[in-house]
């Protein structure tokens, strides 16, 4: 990681793991969300969402290393991301960020980029 990094101010990889953990806990139960994910167990995806977000915050380049280039907008193609997904991914993401133990203003630098994020990827208006 790289020192004095977002990643480590935060706590490392353990704050990313409960982050993405609470987060799949809700898609587990969300009937927008849930019938987005193409395989039945949602450990590797939260698997390669916990790695990203590490790598993107100063951690260690496990992702890249496993998947190549991010690619998030061409990764997210198959999936139909309207503003109906994009509100329901981010109600989830808005759960996890308040539970998982970041403080400010830490929490809200998360949370923008997050918001800017799930934005960027919508490929559907409908
Ligand atoms: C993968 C949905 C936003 C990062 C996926 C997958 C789905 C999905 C269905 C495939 C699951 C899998 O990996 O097997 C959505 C929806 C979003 C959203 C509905 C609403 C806007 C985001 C955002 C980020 C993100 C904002 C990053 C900040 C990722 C990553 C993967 C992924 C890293 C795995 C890519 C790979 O290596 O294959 N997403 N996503 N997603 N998503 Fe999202």
């Amino acid at each position: 990681p790289e020192p004095g990094s977002f990643y480590d101010a935060v706590g490392g990889e353990e704050t990313f793991r409960k982050l993405v953990a609470r987060f799949y806990a809700e898609v587990a139960e969300d009937e927008v969300l849930r019938p987005l994910y193409p395989e039945q167990d949602l450990g590797p995806a939260e698997e390669r969402l916990r790695l990203f977000l590490m790598q993107y915050w100063g951690g260690p380049h496990t992702y890249s290393d496993r998947r190549g280039h991010p690619r998030l907008r061409m990764r997210h193609m198959p999936f139909k991301i309207g503003p109906i997904e994009r509100d329901a991914w981010l109600r989830a993401m808005r759960i996890a960020v308040d539970e998982c133990g970041i403080t400010e203003p830490h929490r809200t630098q998360l949370w923008n980029y997050l918001e800017m994020a799930a934005h960027s990827l919508m490929n559907s208006w409908d």
